[in-house]
């Protein structure tokens, strides 16, 4: 069977940064340690005033088919992932679309358009759909794009102000691949949640702690379930472990709960049991609370093992590259960790074709999925032609009145023309209503 997967990924940052450390965390009174060290974050990507979720979207979509050689006719279907739409009719990717076809001769008259919307994790879910409709065979010879984009922008205030992050990622899925093989194996973990939501309200309401717990259970949920159709998973089967990552402490904290899962039963579990006295099962204490204190007790420990810091900075780590340099972009964060994650690999010269990805996504509300990717032969030349560090170090860095401005006008409390701080060159950019997407 011929694999399917994504051939080609491209990554278009918002074009401001906001130093958290240094320019957010003294304003708002903070230790800045509880951003590098914490959260885990350096910075946060935001869009410049002529730029939004469409622009970034078909910017990240115009570079990859401009890379890839591309002309419309080769792609069948084009889907947009994100929970940053401003249309409750018209899907976002026809918005990319009508940019597109400003730059090609032909246009995307033949192709199925849509939108996909489950918080962060419908970016994972349009592969899915893609994957799915090569493999039934309705193609014919196309190509899908998947464009995961997001502003993902709290009220100023909240609690999650402090993750921030705007961004896009496309990519491009097909036949016989570049860059890893999708398969038929899936774990989900699938609740009714209301930790985080969007209710025709330009910023999210949020229960910040409550979705912190709700994305790593349903995390654990998704991995039995993958284990359940593929095997069981062993520590060493992987070579990275790319998960949502809304910020990299995140991250830290699902990773320990992933090793403690593929650990489980071994003598790991055995030696730390000794030290708390019982195995970390609840139904080897009298209460919960017992249980919950043991727990606690037993994730320390683990997270101070040798074995688990050498897991973690082998198979996480690298995926959290980029994100501390952007913060969270919801739909595409995901995809950022997986680029990340092979972009330290090609930079420490790893030969990886063949090797597998466990890929972790979550969206609120609420569901995770596990899958598996292998990595194919040509993904070195794919990663190698990002140019993500130079798009990080162009951004232009924003004083506090600056991220103010503009944060209020991404929340249309002011007139979308105020001041450009950075100057596009042949890119999208959004012009008002009516004039979307002129490339300068
Ligand atoms: N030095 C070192 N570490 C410090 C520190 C210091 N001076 N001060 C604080 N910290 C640590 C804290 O101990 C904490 O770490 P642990 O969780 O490991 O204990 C971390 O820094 C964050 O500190 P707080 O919890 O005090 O920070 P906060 O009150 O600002 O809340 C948050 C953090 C809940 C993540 C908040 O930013 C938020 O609501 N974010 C949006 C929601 C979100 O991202 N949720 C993630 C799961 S849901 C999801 O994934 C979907 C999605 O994309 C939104």
């Amino acid at each position: 069977m011929t694999a399917v997967g994504i051939d080609a990924v491209e990554i278009w940052t918002g074009n401001l940064k906001l130093d958290l450390p240094g320019t957010f965390a003294p304003e708002k009174g903070e230790d800045p340690e509880k951003y590098t060290k914490g959260l885990g974050l350096n910075a946060s990507s935001f869009p410049d005033s002529y730029e939004d979720i469409v622009t970034m979207g078909a910017n990240a979509a115009h570079r990859l088919m401009e890379r890839k050689g591309l002309e419309p006719d080769d792609i069948g279907r084009i889907d947009v992932a994100t929970e940053s739409a401003f249309d409750n009719s018209k899907p976002v990717s026809t918005y990319v679309a009508g940019c597109l076809e400003q730059v090609y001769e032909g246009d995307f008259h033949h192709a199925n358009k849509g939108e996909r919307k489950f918080a962060c994790i419908a970016g994972t879910q349009s592969l899915d759909d893609a994957y799915n409709w090569i493999r039934a065979g309705r193609n014919r010879g196309r190509s899908a794009l998947v464009i995961a984009t997001d502003t993902a922008l709290y009220a100023r205030g909240d609690d999650g102000e402090a993750t921030q992050g705007a961004g896009a990622v496309a990519m491009l899925i097909s036949e016989d691949p570049n860059l890893v093989e999708l398969s038929a194996e899936q774990g989900y973990g699938s609740a009714d949640e209301t930790d985080f939501l969007k209710p025709n309200q330009q910023f999210p309401s949020v229960d910040g702690k409550r979705s912190v717990q709700v994305y790593l259970a349903r995390m654990r949920e998704a991995l039995e379930d993958f284990e359940s159709v593929a095997g069981e998973v062993h520590e060493e089967d992987f070579v990275y472990a790319p998960f949502h990552t809304p910020f990299p402490g995140m991250v830290r904290k699902a990773a320990l709960l992933a090793f403690r899962h593929v650990t489980r039963d071994t003598e790991v579990e055995d030696e730390l049991a000794d030290e708390i006295g019982r195995q970390p099962r609840p139904e080897a204490f009298d209460s919960d609370d017992d249980y919950r204190d043991a727990l606690r007790e037993y994730m320390d420990l683990l997270k101070g093992t040798d074995r688990y810091a050498e897991w973690y900075d082998t198979t996480i780590d690298p995926t959290l590259t980029i994100s501390r340099e952007v913060g969270n972009w919801y739909t595409g964060s995901v995809h950022v960790a997986r680029a990340s994650a092979l972009k330290h690999a090609l930079e420490n010269d790893r030969d990886l074709a063949g090797k597998k990805l466990l890929v972790g996504s979550y969206g609120s509300g609420a569901q995770a999925e596990i899958h598996a990717e292998t990595i194919r032969e040509g993904w070195a030349e794919e990663i190698d032609a990002l140019n993500v560090d130079a798009q990080l170090a162009e951004r232009y860095e924003m004083e506090w009145d600056d991220y103010e401005e503009i944060h209020d006008a991404h929340n249309h409390e002011m007139d979308v023309d105020i001041e450009e701080f950075t100057t596009p060159s042949e890119e999208f950019v959004f012009d008002g209503w009516g004039r979307m997407g002129e490339r300068k």
